[in-house]
Parts: structure tokens; C-alpha cells; sequence
């Protein structure tokens, strides 16, 4: 029976902590929650959530999946707590680490998790931050592998924003040797730090593409994906956003110029007529709520890993 490894490294802030064997060891592990073939007991170890920003699917999946681990966990409002007075990052870590066995953090700048990370004695995961959303990618791609059963042929095209679940599928999709495609407008590429790393991992420099025209990225595509165009954070963009992403909709129109077995895919929460339509999400293409269960399979994959 399977059973979760010791990763090379404590803590998972960024798509690229893990190897292309460890992501490949979490979605095996992640399967094997899903059908309960698998049974991890982490009692008596307790996460500590710490969420600058809202959120729905990761509190919940990450509360539920320590649950049925045996453990569980504290979710420290930043509001009600001393963080939100401005306590010092490295203060709050010193003392969380002495309490807690992992930690769980979202929030907005990716160097405030990153310092949190350096005076943690303990595992710090990513929840989200303005550069990345790691968690959120392994179910992506559990997700995916689901539907084509390998990743060797499969083309995603991610038609939107460049934003932090843009970059965390560029990074991870290098990893697992997936070809990438970024549609977006002008200006609004993902972050090119992590698309010059990404190309270093690539062996085949041409699987990961960046263009502004998604009628000709989604031709041959086996999935498409989008999120919101104005991430949490970003809300004085919004306006302007929501014109210059005209064009950028995951319509009927643009799913049928994809592969004909294409599967939708999207983070949530979704702006209906924004980024995706609501036909498109309800229709029998799109596995989106398939991918928002996956979140807890994968997160009790990691977690069991992380604690191990
Ligand atoms: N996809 C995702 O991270 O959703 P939440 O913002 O609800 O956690
Ligand atoms: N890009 C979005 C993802 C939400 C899950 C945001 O950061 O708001």
C-alpha cells in the first residue's frame, strides 16, 4: 500500500518546493484518498490557519481534510487576533510554531508568507498569495489526470489573467511536462520571473506559450481554464479591467473551437459573463466542481506528506 514520503522540503509556498517525483507521490496519495483506499492518522497534530483574504473552498477543504485525517484545526482571524495589530511576522511564527504542527497561510504579498516561512520551525503551506496558488494547481492537475488518465498529450490553456493560478500552473505544469498556454490581453502576462523559470524546466522549450489571441491558443486544447480577471486585492482595477478582458470569455463559441473532448476547468468562485459563461459552467464539459472536491483530496495528500 502506498504510504505519504518525507519531502526535501518543509514547506510548499511555491509550485517548484516540490520535484516532479513529489507532486507525481501527491496526486498517487490524493487518488488514494479519494477512494478511500487509504488511512493516515494525524491525531492530535493541528493546523493553524491564518487567511488575510477571503476565502470559501481552501479554509473549508483544508478544515475538512485535517478532519478526516484525525487532526485539526485552529482558524486564527488575523482580525481578532494580534496579526491584525501588525505584530511582527517573525514574532507570530516563533510563537504559532510552539503551538501548532502546520501552518496554512493566505494572504497578500508573496515575501510576508516567505518570512513567515523563515522563522517557522514548522511546515508552511501557501494558501494563496498574489504570486501564486499552489494548492489550488494539484487538484488542477488531479483533476486532469482524472479526465486523460497521463499528462503526455495533453494541451491547457488558461484564458485570462496572468495572475497567481496562472503562474502556479505554468510552474507545476513544467514540472509535470504538461504544454501550457497563456491567453491574456497585452500587459497582463504572467509574471516573468516565473515564466523564465518555468522554461528552465521544460525540457521542450515550446510547451509553454504565452499569446493575446485565445481563438487560436484554444485550437487543439483538452482543457481550458480560466479565473477572475480582478484577483482579491485588485479591486480598484476592476473597471478597467473588465474592458480590456472583453474577448477573453470561455463561451460556447471559444469551447467549441477546442479539442472536441475539451474539459472545462475554473478555480471559483466565478463571475458568470465575466470571465466564463454560465452555460459553459453548467454544461456537461466542465468538471469544475469535480476540481473544487479535488482541493480536499489533494491538500489531505499534502498534509500527510508535510506531517510525516
Ligand atoms: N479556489 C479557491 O482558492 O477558492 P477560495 O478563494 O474560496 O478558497
Ligand atoms: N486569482 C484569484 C483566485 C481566487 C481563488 C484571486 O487571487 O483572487
Amino acid at each position: 500500500m502506498i504510504k505519504p514520503n518525507k519531502f526535501a522540503n518543509k514547506n510548499f509556498l511555491s509550485s517548484l518546493d516540490f520535484s516532479t517525483d513529489e507532486v507525481f507521490h501527491i496526486l498517487d496519495l490524493a487518488k488514494n484518498f479519494k477512494n478511500k483506499d487509504l488511512n493516515i492518522d494525524l491525531k492530535n497534530k493541528v493546523l493553524g490557519l491564518i487567511f488575510d483574504k477571503s476565502s470559501t473552498r481552501t479554509r473549508v477543504s483544508f478544515q475538512v481534510a485535517m478532519s478526516r485525517l484525525g487532526g485539526t484545526t485552529i482558524d486564527l482571524n488575523p482580525t481578532t487576533s494580534q496579526i491584525g495589530r501588525g505584530e511582527p511576522i517573525k514574532d507570530t511564527a516563533r510563537v504559532l510554531s510552539r503551538y501548532c504542527d502546520v501552518m496554512a497561510i493566505r494572504t497578500f504579498n508573496h515575501s510576508d508568507l516567505e518570512e513567515y516561512a523563515k522563522w517557522s520551525t514548522k511546515p508552511v503551506i501557501n494558501a494563496l498569495t498574489d504570486l501564486e496558488h499552489p494548492c489550488q494547481v494539484l487538484a488542477d492537475f488531479l483533476t486532469i489526470q482524472e479526465e486523460f488518465l497521463d499528462f503526455k498529450d495533453v494541451v491547457l490553456t488558461f484564458i485570462g489573467d496572468g495572475n497567481n493560478v496562472a503562474n502556479s500552473l505554468i510552474l507545476c505544469g513544467a514540472l509535470l511536462g504538461v504544454e501550457v498556454r497563456i491567453a491574456c490581453p497585452k500587459g497582463y502576462e504572467p509574471n516573468s520571473l516565473v515564466i523564465d523559470k518555468a522554461y528552465d524546466i521544460y525540457k521542450n522549450k515550446k510547451l509553454l506559450k504565452i499569446t493575446n489571441d485565445p481563438n487560436t491558443a484554444v485550437l487543439g486544447s483538452n482543457v481550458l481554464y480560466t479565473d477572475v480577471w480582478t484577483s482579491m486585492g485588485e479591486e480598484k482595477q476592476k473597471e478597467e479591467k473588465d474592458k480590456v478582458f472583453n474577448g477573453f470569455t470561455i463561451d460556447s463559441d471559444l469551447v467549441s473551437k477546442a479539442d472536441k473532448d475539451a474539459i472545462i476547468l475554473h478555480c471559483l468562485p466565478a463571475y458568470r459573463s465575466k470571465e466564463i459563461t454560465d452555460e459553459v459552467i453548467e454544461g456537461k464539459k466542465s468538471k469544475i466542481f469535480q476540481q473544487a472536491e479535488n482541493r480536499m483530496h489533494a491538500q489531505q495528500a499534502l498534509l500527510s506528506c508535510l506531517l510525516s
